[in-house]
């Protein structure tokens, strides 16, 4: 039996909108904090066909049919890429809840990725490489083959090594953990129907630049007031299609709302951002842990934070 696993991630600078919607290439840069504590789990085993199962977990994944056959078609994929000629059952699940704006395609596409690589360990592919094909997966997935801040753009993904906060701790508010109704890819294609997706690209590249200069400079507050313009800049794309939809749930705005008062009256806290669903991510120093843990204790106590 081969066993994997891969981090999930979260995207500060997010890819939404696409050039390509069959080979997923971003319309925008994007750059995301590879995150260890959100992992899929694979364990593979030679099979007459090949075919998918939930793995047993805290977390048990329901894949439906559409998903179960995103996840083979790209299987198929991948054999074909690392000429791999038997056929496995895959068994997968993560140690977070599936489907509802934690990133589970990246970590568990680029699991696949590392599959293949486990049974063709001698592939002589280049980890830039693998990432573009894990990307051909699910675009946000890339980002997972490589650790801490990584940029994906158009001249591939590579990690950003100049950021100085390392061992970042990133928590998530869970609000909701049942299955998005609207999938990040149907996103990616409706919010091409907003007035505010003219610029969005433009927008997106110029808060990369300024995120990773505030980094450089060590302005924390700086950083945490570009990724807040960030999210709400995809959130707003969302709530402006037609037909618009919304991935807050009614504790969401709460969860915000403290936090900006948390940062208020503390004058620091942690980055914030959303992904594509109504979980709210935190992202914190490492010398931040005794803020962490008061976030966690008090403005947010009553609410689960993984
Ligand atoms: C909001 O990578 O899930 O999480 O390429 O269609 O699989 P597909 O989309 P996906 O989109 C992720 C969107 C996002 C932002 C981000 O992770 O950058």
């Amino acid at each position: 039996m081969l066993k994997v696993s891969s981090p999930a991630n979260i995207a500060l600078i997010k890819y939404m909108g696409k050039k390509d919607h069959i080979l997923n290439k971003p319309s925008n840069s994007s750059l995301s904090w590879t995150s260890d504590g959100f992992v899929t789990h694979i364990e593979a085993t030679k099979n007459n066909t090949s075919a998918w199962e939930p793995l047993s977990g805290p977390y048990a994944i329901q894949l439906n049919e559409k998903s179960i056959d995103r996840f083979l078609v790209f299987w198929q994929f991948l054999r074909d890429e690392f000429q791999i000629k038997d056929n496995y059952l895959i068994k997968s699940n993560n140690n977070f809840p599936f489907g509802c704006g934690l990133a589970s395609s990246a970590s568990s596409f680029s699991a696949l990725v590392k599959l293949a690589c486990a049974i063709q360990p001698n592939h002589g592919k280049s980890l830039s490489e693998l990432a573009l094909l894990s990307a051909k997966g699910s675009g946000s997935s890339c980002r997972s083959l490589i650790d801490g801040w990584v940029q994906w753009d158009d001249s591939g993904v590579s990690n950003v090594s100049d950021i100085p906060y390392k061992n970042i701790i990133h928590k998530v508010v869970i609000l909701e953990d049942s299955e998005k109704k609207v999938s990040s890819s149907q996103a990616h294609k409706n919010i091409q129907t907003s007035l505010l997706n003219t610029g969005r690209a433009e927008r997106a590249e110029k808060r990369l630049i300024d995120l990773k200069s505030a980094f450089l400079s060590k302005d924390w507050q700086q950083a945490y007031q570009i990724c807040w313009a960030e999210f709400k800049d995809m959130h707003a794309l969302f709530e402006t299609a037609m037909p618009a939809f919304s991935y807050y749930n009614d504790q969401t705005q709460l969860v915000l709302d403290k936090l900006q008062v948390y940062w208020d009256s503390h004058v620091d806290g942690p980055l914030v951002t959303m992904d594509a669903g109504p979980n709210v991510h935190m992202l914190f120093r490492e010398d931040q842990a005794s803020a962490c843990d008061n976030i966690l204790n008090n403005t947010l106590n009553g609410f689960k934070v993984l």
